[in-house]
């Protein structure tokens, strides 16, 4: 057993001087793998006679504790080392700045669909959405315009190709499509907004053949009208940033709703300026109702338990009033002058409590 003590300072020695991990698995392997040093006595216990062997296994167990320690807290030791080294790799400034050359802007649409989602969120709406693509049935049929009637042929659509079953898949001319998907797929009540593209055949200064709109529906047995007044009257001042805006109902047709109103909102237009707010003129932003019986019928809800109301507003239209764009048709356009003239900063995400405009 000579060896012993040699082999326990060629063994540590090899341990400390272990750079890495991989050295440290050799260190391992030279001196407790199966051809290792310590291994080797090890083996030569069998030719000793008992009482030799057992002050000699002792002595090698005791050998063999102490390097795997040393392995081991050398293991530690390089494995902190290594975790520093990489952490301090893939650190990331934090406090690095935005770039300062962002040019890209947020399209006024999508920010004022941001900024009207925020506020009817804030009031418990969700957002539900439907394909652009629609079919007759929840375009027009399940809307109770049924075919042949006139309200099609004002709906200027844009149909597809006929399909062997003589139907034909058409853009949606409105959101309401989604107020029938709505009611299909849930029980009430239901309390829910659809931003999205609307599509007519119709060009023109004040048309372009695809726009937006946003849809509002709240189906629940004691809805009723005062509710619907009440819920675009926190809207639109909500919208308009002002302290009043005053709403107006003025008696309409939708096949879809009974009654039907416009919604109107007060302006004045002192000096040349159109300003939001209460004043002599009135502004139309959209089209609203109770939710028609037949309607609700078709979504498999009992009208006699249930009632609400509907809405739709233009968002082109409410983003020209709410930030002075002039002309529709440069929505469109993609003039990247444009753009950064009417156009939001990316991070300038519209919220009610962080402010819907900076
Ligand atoms: N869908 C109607 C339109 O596009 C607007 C509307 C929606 C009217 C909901 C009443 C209720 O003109």
């Amino acid at each position: 057993m000579q060896d012993l003590d040699k082999i326990r300072a060629e063994a540590l020695a090899a341990v400390a001087a272990a750079a890495d991990l991989d050295a440290l698995e050799a260190a391992r392997v030279a001196a407790l793998g199966k051809k290792g040093s310590i291994s080797a006595l090890m083996a030569t216990l069998g030719r000793m006679d008992a009482e030799a062997r057992k002050t000699a296994g002792a002595e090698l167990n005791r050998l063999k504790d102490e390097v795997a320690e040393a392995i081991a807290s050398a293991k530690a030791a390089l494995e902190a080392k290594a975790l520093d080294q990489r952490l301090a790799r893939e650190r990331i400034d934090v406090t690095l700045p935005v770039r300062p050359e962002t040019t890209g802007r947020v399209h006024p649409i999508a920010q004022v669909m941001e900024e009207m989602t925020a506020i009817f969120a804030q009031m418990g709406f969700e957002v539900a959405e439907g394909p652009d693509i629609e079919d007759d049935f929840h375009n027009f049929t399940a809307l109770n315009i049924p075919a042949e009637h006139p309200a099609r042929q004002m709906h200027d659509t844009f149909y597809f190709g006929e399909r062997p079953d003589g139907s034909r898949h058409l853009l949606r001319t409105h959101t309401s499509p989604v107020q029938i998907r709505t009611m299909l797929n849930t029980a009430p009540p239901i309390r829910i907004i659809a931003p999205g593209r609307t599509y007519r055949c119709d060009s023109d200064m004040t048309h372009t053949p695809m726009f937006h709109q946003i849809e509002g529906l709240v189906i629940d047995r004691t809805t009723h009208m005062g509710h619907l007044k009440g819920c675009l009257m926190e809207f639109v001042t909500t919208f308009f940033e002002v302290d009043e805006v005053p709403v107006r109902f003025r008696p309409s047709f939708f096949p879809f709703t009974e009654p039907s109103a416009e919604v109107d909102i007060g302006c004045s237009r002192e000096g040349g300026e159109l300003k939001i707010g209460p004043g002599k003129g009135w502004l139309e932003i959209g089209g609203s109702g109770m939710v028609h019986p037949n309607v609700l019928r078709a979504c498999g809800i009992d009208p006699d338990e249930y009632q609400g109301f509907a809405f739709g507003m233009g968002v082109e239209r409410m983003a020209m009033l709410k930030y002075g764009i002039p002309d529709l048709r440069t929505f469109f356009e993609s003039d990247l002058r444009w753009l950064k003239h009417y156009g939001f900063l990316p991070l300038d995400v519209p919220t009610l409590s962080g402010g819907l405009t900076r």
